[in-house]
């Protein structure tokens, strides 16, 4: 008899604390729905509703999915956390360009990975931290793109639809050296950069080299300075001439050794003629 007591008992305050807790929320509250809401594939990548396309759609506009999943997308209303599987947030700069390893791409903003395609291109040859695939100082993101400090930086992502990056020279494409200013020009339907310092519009430089953003090896030894075709770099014009690549130490000690190798690439193409041993 008692322990039927102890049952009912347990029942009826279960009920009761059902319908107390349900009284317990607050109808000031806007509740995401609760089932299913986005549909099949949002979360599969290979889904043509998978979230990263509709956001892509959506000129990559976050806010929306914050009024539901929170401020710092932890759950919000729909109780759902981005960070869960975006362990650093949805907003880190390698979400939608780049990789574990850097920001820039690749990947592209549309997933492309090659060297040879659009949004790819020579952006590790200027910038990847192995020095054995890089001919130059570090180019920095400033040198070819308007700064970004965050996400929501409004020099970022455009609110007029505007949804590719635009290409806007920094300070090195353009500098003057004697006798020649340099008129730094993107093309973005050819995907060539022309009339820049670094690749040859300066003194006795081959001033009017085109580079291809998505031709490897368009910028090989000789084709910003020197002979294209033999790939000697000796500058023509009123540079010393008759010395060898392994020579070119002699006067750029800080830059070259008797191999005829670069030693020192954060001195290549930095903005100034580096000569002698130690600068
Ligand atoms: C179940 C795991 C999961 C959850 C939860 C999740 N994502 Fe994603 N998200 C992914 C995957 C997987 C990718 C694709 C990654 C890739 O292609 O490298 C992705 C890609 C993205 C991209 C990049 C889109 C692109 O095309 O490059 C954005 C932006 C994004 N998610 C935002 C969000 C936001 C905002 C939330 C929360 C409201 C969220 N994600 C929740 C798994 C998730
Ligand atoms: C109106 C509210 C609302 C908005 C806006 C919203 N979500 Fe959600 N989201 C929910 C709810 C509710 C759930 C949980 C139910 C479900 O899984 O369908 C959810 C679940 C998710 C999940 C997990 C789905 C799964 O199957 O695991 C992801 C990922 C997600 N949302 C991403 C996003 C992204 C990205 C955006 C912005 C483009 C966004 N949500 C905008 C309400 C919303
Ligand atoms: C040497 C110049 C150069 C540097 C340095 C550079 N970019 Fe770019 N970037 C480009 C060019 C060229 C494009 C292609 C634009 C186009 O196709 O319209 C581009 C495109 C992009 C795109 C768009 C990709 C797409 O899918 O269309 C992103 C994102 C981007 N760059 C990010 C970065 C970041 C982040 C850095 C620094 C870590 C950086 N870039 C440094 C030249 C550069
Ligand atoms: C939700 C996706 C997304 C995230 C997260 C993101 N970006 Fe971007 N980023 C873009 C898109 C889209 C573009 C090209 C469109 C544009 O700039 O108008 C771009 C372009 C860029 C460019 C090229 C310059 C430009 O504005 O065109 C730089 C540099 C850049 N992002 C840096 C960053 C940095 C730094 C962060 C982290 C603080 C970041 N991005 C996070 C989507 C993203
Ligand atoms: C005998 C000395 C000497 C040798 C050897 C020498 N250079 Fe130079 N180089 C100079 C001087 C002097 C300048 C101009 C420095 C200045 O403007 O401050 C210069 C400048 C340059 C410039 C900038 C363009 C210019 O002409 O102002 C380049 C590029 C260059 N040298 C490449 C080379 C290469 C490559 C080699 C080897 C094949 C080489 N140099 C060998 C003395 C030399
Ligand atoms: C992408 C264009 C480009 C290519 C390719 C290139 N250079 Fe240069 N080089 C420059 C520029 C620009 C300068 C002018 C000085 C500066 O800004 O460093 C320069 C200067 C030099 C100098 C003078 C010292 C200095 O200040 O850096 C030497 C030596 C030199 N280059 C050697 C080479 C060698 C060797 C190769 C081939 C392995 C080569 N360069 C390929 C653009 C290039």
């Amino acid at each position: 008899m008692k322990k039927i007591f102890v049952l009912y008992s347990l029942i009826i305050l279960t009920i009761f604390g059902f319908i107390y807790g349900c009284s317990e929320v607050k109808d000031d509250v806007v509740m995401a729905p609760s089932t299913s809401f986005h549909g099949d594939g949002w979360v599969n990548p290979s889904s043509a509703n998978f979230h990263g396309k509709s956001i892509a759609a959506d000129n990559w506009n976050l806010a929306l999915c914050k009024s539901c999943h929170g401020a710092d997308y932890s759950g919000g209303t729909a109780q759902v956390s981005c960070n869960t599987c975006h362990q650093s947030g949805p907003e880190s700069c390698n979400t939608c360009h780049g990789n574990d390893d850097h920001i820039y791409p690749p990947k592209s903003l549309f997933g492309n990975t090659l060297n040879t395609q659009q949004g790819v291109g020579a952006h590790d040859k200027h910038m990847t931290t192995d020095t054995l695939n890089r001919i130059s100082a570090v180019v920095e993101c400033e040198e070819c793109h308007v700064p970004v400090s965050s996400f929501s930086d409004p020099n970022h992502i455009s609110k007029d639809g505007k949804t590719a990056a635009g290409v806007i020279f920094g300070t090195i494409a353009k500098t003057v050296t004697e006798g020649v200013t340099p008129d730094p020009v993107w093309d973005k339907n050819a995907q060539t950069c022309s009339g820049t310092y670094c690749h040859g519009n300066f003194k006795n430089g081959n001033q009017t080299t085109v580079a291809n953003f998505l031709t490897p090896n368009s910028a090989s030894c000789g084709t910003c300075h020197g002979n294209p075709t033999t790939g000697n770099p000796l500058p023509g014009g009123t540079h010393p001439q008759n010395w060898a690549i392994n020579k070119c130490y002699l006067c750029h000690g800080a830059v070259m050794n008797s191999a005829g190798q670069i030693i020192d690439k954060s001195k290549h193409i930095n903005g100034v003629v580096n000569f002698g041993l130690n600068n």
